[in-house]
């Protein structure tokens, strides 16, 4: 079992593989267009030649990234194709020199084993602007935020020049 950047060709196998999780809430939904718009964003795990599981590296600037999309197909899960991918996804945020990693998860359980923990989520605006403000659920949400890192003390809204990340310490995952 192993990760890999994805590539277009992945783009149908994770579209159905997030397409699973989206009726009860668990994904946000991703049309196919929107994977492929942003497929370098995404981390696939194989095992023996086919696809088991995605997982995306949304980067909001060096301050914060998150994870997005995780899922492996039911045959695969307990088998740690889980961790795999969220490795994959940290090395990658360390490769940005991105010194936050956050997501919005409904099993705290889980992303607390791969090191994250857990935080208001008033501490990470941008990704309220990005998608809380749209959702439906926005008053009602049953999402835990996490991050593993370093606290953006800016947002995108408010970062100038790369010299206002810097002064960040670096992520240790
Ligand atoms: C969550 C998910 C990706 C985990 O993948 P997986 O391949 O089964 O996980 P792994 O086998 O790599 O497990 C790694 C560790 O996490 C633990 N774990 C797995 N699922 C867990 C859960 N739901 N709650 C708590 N711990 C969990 C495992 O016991 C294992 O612990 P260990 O390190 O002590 O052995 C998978 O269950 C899934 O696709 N779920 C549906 C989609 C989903 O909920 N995505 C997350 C949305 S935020």
């Amino acid at each position: 079992m192993h990760a890999r950047n994805a590539k277009l060709p992945d783009a149908f196998a994770i579209e159905q593989l997030i397409q699973v999780h989206v009726g009860d809430g668990t994904l946000l939904p991703r049309s196919l267009a929107e994977i492929c718009e942003n497929i370098r964003d995404f981390v696939v795990v194989e095992n023996g030649g086919e696809i088991v599981g995605c997982g995306a590296l949304h980067l909001y600037g060096m301050h914060l990234a998150e994870i997005r999309s995780i899922t492996v197909t039911n045959n695969s899960k307990g088998k740690g194709a889980g961790r795999v991918l969220i490795d994959a996804l940290m090395r990658e945020a360390q490769k940005q020199s991105v010194t936050c990693v956050c997501l919005f998860t409904r099993i705290p359980g889980f992303f607390g084993r791969m090191g994250f923990q857990e935080v208001d989520k008033e501490a990470l605006p941008d990704k309220i602007f990005k998608d809380c403000m749209k959702c439906s659920r926005r008053n009602a949400c049953d999402e835990v935020a996490m991050y593993q890192g370093t606290l953006p003390r800016i947002t995108a809204r408010t970062l100038r020049s790369p010299k206002d990340c810097v002064q960040i310490a670096p992520l240790h995952a």
